[in-house]
């Protein structure tokens, strides 16, 4: 399972990376916001700092919502470095804009996909990733994990290779039960992937390692 983290933070995708299991980045217009990153030139330079930090995928949204726009965004965006993936929202032209990239050879990621039908049409389409936000879904009392089966259970029986990115990750149990779907790919603030890391009897027990050791060297 690959892990990316849903920030635009360079500080934590840097902690991230360091780590040693970072497989890429997602951003949207709401997270590079919430970092201050606003105008063209700034945007663009962020996204390619971001690029030089990891080594994987870097999903970077288009703001246009008709196709002819998506495409011209969307090859700018692709254009930056070869780690961007263009990431369209589930909407008509972005469908139409997602089959355009991928008989370009552009990777594309389909993001705010709310339903299994939605997900079907964006691996018709010739998306790399599908990113059913599973924390959103949750907030409405609508079961995220179960979009997440539901969508595994129709790629793998038509052999889609489109992957599931399990998006709006809210904690370390969102991850875990993603990995026992079968998501391919979860995106997840930095807090979800270093919550994996918890236990207390991982605390005690090294606690009483060290405390042993000390003991017997002075
Ligand atoms: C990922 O691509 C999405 O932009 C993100 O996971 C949304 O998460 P949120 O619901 O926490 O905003």
């Amino acid at each position: 399972m690959k892990f990316f983290i849903d920030t635009a933070n360079l500080a934590q995708i840097k902690e991230a990376q360091d780590l040693g299991v970072l497989d890429g980045v997602t951003t949207n217009p709401s997270l590079m916001a919430k970092e201050g990153i606003t105008g063209a030139a700034n945007i663009t330079k962020h996204y390619v700092d971001i690029c030089n930090i990891v080594t994987g995928d870097v999903s970077a949204e288009v703001i246009a919502t008709d196709y002819e726009n998506m495409v011209k965004e969307g090859e700018a965006l692709a254009k930056l470095h070869k780690q961007i993936v263009v990431k369209v929202p589930m909407i008509k032209d972005g469908i139409k804009a997602i089959k355009y990239f991928s008989s370009k050879g552009i990777k594309t990621n389909c993001t705010l996909v709310f339903s299994a039908g939605q997900a079907l049409l964006a691996a018709k389409a010739g998306a790399t990733y599908v990113s059913p936000f599973i924390g959103r879904l949750d907030d409405v009392s609508t079961d995220g994990l179960q979009l997440i089966s539901e969508i595994r259970l129709i790629y793998d029986n038509y052999g889609y290779q489109t992957q599931i990115l399990a998006a709006s990750v809210r904690h370390a149990m969102h991850i875990i039960n993603c990995a026992k779907l079968g998501a391919d790919v979860a995106t997840c603030p930095l807090s979800a992937i270093t919550g994996l890391l918890k236990h207390p009897l991982t605390d005690n027990g090294l606690a009483q390692f060290l405390a042993d050791y000390a003991k017997g060297n002075k």
